[in-house]
């Protein structure tokens, strides 16, 4: 559905692994300059018109650190979209900070499908009760999952109200042959998810080429795009780079 109007998630985590690549070693609260400042990145990308902000705490810390977390929910007034694994040490942090969404994505290679996604199917029970922790909350699940059916049905199964396709594999195609199989898996997907009930995002690899194909994907509601926005900031900012988006996300060339 081209006609569609699909909201703009920035991930910042890539402003935060500019910042660690520097400050890895520095706490961040004594005052010094620590630059950059993932907060006032999201806070950019929210005057720029994101339409919500995403990051990952990941276990390992590599990019986003907690005291982010924490820092940004009480700064954005855009939706937060909370990306984590679905572990203990991870619902708690987001039952604390309670943001509008998390996203459950993979961490370890045991939780992985073939083309990157979580495995629902095989995972079902941890899903479930992360699910239904949030629920009781009022934050709502997403999965990160490949546009693979049994994958959906079972999130659908579990009460997820959002799944995001993982659209790294046709980024990954983007310039060989396979690209159009890989953009009607997602296709087919989405009508699936959408039919099954779940909203739809989807994510992972999008920049401003395959964007024109990617907006082609019926029934999305939020797209979650990262590293290419922040890269394309380096150049020409973050409001234009976040307004450029936008702009190719619904069809508006300039
Ligand atoms: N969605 C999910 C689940 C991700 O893990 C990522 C990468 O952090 C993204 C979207 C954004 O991907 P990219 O940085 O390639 O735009």
């Amino acid at each position: 559905m081209s006609s569609q109007h699909i909201l703009l998630g920035v991930n910042i985590d890539h402003s935060a692994t500019v910042r660690q690549a520097r400050y890895r070693e520095n706490p961040l609260d004594r005052g010094r300059m620590v630059e950059p400042d993932p907060v006032d990145y999201a806070l950019a990308a929210q005057r720029a018109g994101a339409d919500a902000i995403t990051l990952h705490l990941r276990e390992d810390r590599r990019h986003i650190q907690d005291s982010d977390v924490y820092r940004m929910i009480e700064m954005i007034q855009v939706p937060m979209n909370l990306e984590m694994a679905a572990t203990d040490e991870m619902v708690k942090v987001a039952l604390e900070v309670k943001p509008a969404t998390v996203l459950l994505v993979p961490e370890s290679r045991e939780e992985v499908t073939t083309e990157g996604g979580l495995d629902i199917v095989t995972h079902r029970s941890r899903v479930a009760s992360v699910i239904s922790a949030m629920k009781e909350n009022g934050i709502a699940t997403s999965l990160f999952i490949d546009p693979d059916f049994a994958q959906i049905d079972a999130s659908a199964e579990l009460g997820a109200e959002y799944v995001e396709l993982h659209t790294g594999a046709f980024a990954n195609a983007y310039y060989g042959p396979d690209m159009e199989q890989e953009l009607d898996k997602l296709k087919h997907g989405a009508v699936r998810a959408h039919e099954a009930g779940l909203k739809v995002n989807a994510g992972h690899g999008i920049n401003y080429a395959n964007i024109k194909h990617a907006r082609e994907i019926p029934w999305v509601h939020e797209m979650n795009i990262g590293h290419s926005i922040v890269s394309r900031s380096l150049f020409v900012g973050v409001d234009e780079a976040v307004r450029e988006m936008k702009a190719l996300m619904n069809g508006v060339y300039r």
